[in-house]
């Protein structure tokens, strides 16, 4: 992972994994975020409008686009061609990190065991993806965890919110949170853009608490 990445991310905190239907949405959803207070946001290639909306995304110029949920090399490729500056997976997939790091763009690979991290370590990698993180054990599985490894940096996801984030990002281990809450479907769908902002900047305040 390139340090300027990583230092974006650990300055955000906060990193929003979207899940977008329609690439229109993408504009006034760059601009809901930013109003909210983040910079950085992970657009999920869960749908066919992944691409599209990374590369509408991405001519926000305060915003820093990465894709997530990148299972395969191809995508890879179509995320970098958007314009994403940045490759979350939920799992390991040593072709997909080998991919990534042919093409240099930093990856963010899942992790749930101590073998997926030592996976990310053989493959050069200092940041990994706590995913499910409430699920796995949260909090404790983290500490547990950090404690072997003690260069891993982890962006845990899944189950966070705004009621629980601090609590993640006390550890000196958590680079940053993600989730899906201040974006969910239906905020998306409806085009209720002040509630993400509203959502938004509950995180980013509770994250600087
Ligand atoms: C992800 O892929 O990162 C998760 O779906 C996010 O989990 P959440 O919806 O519980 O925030």
């Amino acid at each position: 992972q390139s340090a300027d990445v990583s230092e974006t991310l650990a300055k955000g905190r906060i990193l929003p994994v979207v899940v977008l239907d329609d690439a229109r949405a993408a504009a006034p959803l760059a601009a809901a975020l930013t109003a909210g207070g983040l910079r950085s946001v992970e657009v999920t290639f869960r749908t066919d409008a992944a691409a599209d909306a990374i590369r509408a995304m991405s001519e926000d110029p305060q915003l820093f686009v990465g894709a997530g949920t990148v299972l395969t090399p191809g995508q890879v490729d179509e995320a970098v061609a958007a314009g994403a500056r940045f490759i979350v997976c939920p799992g390991f997939s040593p072709r997909v990190v080998a991919h990534c790091q042919q093409v240099g763009v930093p990856v963010f690979p899942g992790a749930a065991t101590a073998t997926e991290i030592q996976m990310a370590i053989d493959a050069g990698l200092d940041t990994v993806k706590f995913f499910p993180a409430e699920q796995l054990g949260g909090v404790a599985m983290i500490k547990a965890l950090a404690a072997p490894f003690r260069s891993v940096r982890f962006i845990p996801t899944g189950g966070v919110n705004t009621g629980n984030l601090r609590d993640y990002l006390a550890l000196p281990a958590v680079l940053a949170v993600g989730g899906t809450w201040m974006v969910a479907p239906s905020l998306l769908a409806e085009g209720r853009w002040d509630e993400v902002t509203t959502l938004t900047a509950a995180a980013v305040n509770a994250a600087r608490e």
